[in-house]
């Protein structure tokens, strides 16, 4: 498969939205990734439903959610309504993990689960045949503009080993501090999947920057 790049919104200028989406739709990305905080699971709040459904309305990209929230599951089917592409849960939040990704899919998206830096890829040993999506953050969930932890690394080489292993297909999505120094290494290690959010939106040329990781 070849590499897809999915610019996070949390670096946008929300004083321009449709502007920054229209830049995201004319690039050469592949998803537009939404950073959902609820001010509990980490100490930030993004933007809840008013915002995601007018960003739904002008996206022309499939739509990646992260929700960095509690119960993820209570918003299966709003997001389903909106016409989610991908819902990813983080792995602590989920206390029926196995059940909520089968309602997940069960609602026609796919199921995404996400690793948190102290957190290790053996979690997922039993789960991983029904995860269409592993989200590895490399930095910790909450702010954009960190910078990259360097051990995430051999968490995705990790990860991708145990995919083939099991002779599945589940996709890995790099997520922290992504920036045209650090994709590489991402992709070297097994990315299959970038997340910008920083990189891109203080880009002096963001479709320039999109296109650049794109072709990594
Ligand atoms: C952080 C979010 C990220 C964030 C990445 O909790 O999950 O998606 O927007 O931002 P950068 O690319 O700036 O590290
Ligand atoms: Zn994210």
């Amino acid at each position: 498969m070849s590499l897809l790049v999915a610019p996070s919104l949390l670096s946008a200028n929300f004083a321009h939205l449709r502007l920054d989406i229209e830049m995201i739709n004319r690039s050469k990305a592949d998803w537009v990734h939404l950073d959902i905080m609820d001010g509990v699971y980490v100490p930030n709040i993004s933007f809840g439903f008013p915002v995601i459904e007018a960003v739904a309305a002008m996206t022309k990209k499939p739509l990646d959610f992260h929700l960095m929230i509690t119960r993820p599951e209570k918003f299966i089917s709003r997001l389903q309504a909106i016409g989610t592409y991908m819902m990813n849960v983080h792995y602590e939040t989920c206390p029926h993990l196995h059940r909520t990704l089968q309602e997940i899919k069960a609602a026609g998206m796919k199921a995404g689960v996400t690793l948190n830096p102290h957190m290790p890829v053996s979690l997922l040993e039993d789960i991983l045949p029904e995860v269409d999506m592993v989200l590895i953050m490399s930095v910790n969930p909450g702010f954009g503009g960190q910078k990259f932890i360097p051990q995430s690394l051999e968490k995705i080489a990790q990860l991708k080993e145990m995919i083939l292993r099991k002779n599945l297909s589940t996709l890995i999505e790099i997520d922290g501090g992504i920036n045209l120094e650090t994709a590489p290494l991402a992709v070297k290690a097994g990315a299959d999947i970038l997340v910008c959010g920083h990189s891109v939106f203080t880009s002096e040329n963001p479709e320039e920057t999109i296109a650049l990781m794109k072709a990594l």
